[in-house]
């Protein structure tokens, strides 16, 4: 399989900017990387943010995303686990490495083998990238921030049930998913119209997130399961959200320390919770940071059996066709909000 010498992308090329194309070197793979032609890429709250507010934009111009599928091209040395041809998912580190190489928003991407999964023949490439952040930080927030053991690694180390507050996000959805492997009872908010959709998916609870009795309803719900409620991720982690959750993890039995998980930094606004209650903000940065033997135990085998198996399922695609030229307008459409669905560019 050949590579151009250049390929197109998507990039930022100021401050606050809209998206333009420009032509950029297609790079080879160092060491324990592969390059991927891409064909479909996901969208993510933070690539708007991105923008909006300057997050990770060092120095322009600037290539976004860090969800994507494709096709392996080439193998730098070392990689001995793909091989061109390879149909794979990966979650690529631009964030992290400022390198724009290892950024979405284009026609190749180089990324680290150790994010890079290879996807089932069965999964279609617009259906298989809605996977990738969902669940890399769901399993982010389990090991990293609940210390919940890994499903299939034995017993879950917790006799808790979790909250996961706003169980239609991406988030959210792949939380629920995660406890479901790992035997943990879930109690969820969403709107109605998910309500028999994450019950499917194994909550045994869902409460609408705009009711004024939602938090009472959790409680109830919590008593009603017979098992301490200790641990929750709120995937909003709004200033409305957090003292709900934080209110919800204080009037339930627990079995020890009550540690929530959030996925924005906790506001200024937001009131630190009771004593004997913890917070953390997940990142699932760190997957490409200090927790590689986490993203190479998710990466390694398990994220493609669990699609194999449809144990972990891919979300509704709200898709864009036509290639880079319609990146921006997928930019545009996510602004205006998703309800349990993904924005995907169809490239290929
Ligand atoms: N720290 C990290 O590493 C990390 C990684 C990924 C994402 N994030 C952040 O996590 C947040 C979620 O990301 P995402 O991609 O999962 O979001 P998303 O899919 O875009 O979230 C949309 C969903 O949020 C739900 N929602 C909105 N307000 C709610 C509320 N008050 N209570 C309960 N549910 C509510 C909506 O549910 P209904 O459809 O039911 O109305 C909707 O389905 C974003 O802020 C994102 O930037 C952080």
């Amino acid at each position: 399989m050949s590579k151009p010498s250049t390929h197109l992308a998507a990039i930022v090329p100021k401050a606050h900017s809209k998206l333009v194309i420009q032509e950029r070197k297609t790079p080879t793979p160092a060491e324990g990387e592969i390059l991927i032609q891409n064909h479909a890429i996901a969208l993510n709250p933070l690539d708007n943010r991105r923008v909006d507010w300057g997050l990770f934009m060092d120095s322009y111009p600037v290539v976004l995303g860090q969800d994507l599928t494709g096709v392996v091209v080439e193998v730098g040395p070392g990689v001995s686990n793909f091989k061109p041809g390879d149909r794979v998912i990966a979650f690529t580190p631009a964030v992290v490495t400022g390198n724009n190489d290892h950024a979405a928003f284009q026609q190749y991407t180089i990324t680290p083998a150790i994010n890079t999964s290879k996807i089932p023949d069965s999964l279609e490439f617009v259906d298989a990238v809605t996977v990738v952040c969902g669940i890399s930080t769901a399993i982010t927030a389990y090991d990293d921030v609940l210390k919940v053991r890994k499903p299939g690694s034995g017993p879950a180390a917790t006799d808790s049930a979790v909250l996961v507050w706003g169980g239609a996000s991406s988030v959210g959805k792949y939380a629920i998913e995660l406890a479901r492997l790992s035997g943990l009872p879930v109690i969820t908010t969403a709107s109605p119209r998910h309500h028999d959709s994450l019950r499917a998916l194994g909550a045994s609870a869902v409460f609408d997130y705009s009711s004024p009795t939602a938090v009472t309803d959790l409680i109830a719900a919590a008593e009603k399961l017979g098992k301490p409620l200790d641990l929750a991720i709120d995937a909003i982690s709004m200033p409305d959200t957090l003292p709900q959750v934080v209110e919800v993890l204080s009037k339930t039995p627990g079995s020890g320390a009550k540690i929530i998980a959030h996925t924005l930094p906790w506001p200024d606004s937001v009131p630190q919770p009771p004593r004997g209650m913890e917070h953390h903000h997940i990142t699932a940065k760190v997957l490409w940071e200090y927790r590689s033997e986490l993203a190479a135990w998710l990466n390694g085998g398990t994220l493609t059996a669990w699609l194999e198996e449809g144990k972990v399922k891919p979300l509704k695609v709200r898709l864009f066709e036509g290639g880079l030229q319609n990146a921006q307008k997928a930019m545009d459409s996510l602004a205006e909000g998703v309800s349990s669905e993904k924005v995907v560019l169809k490239l290929l």
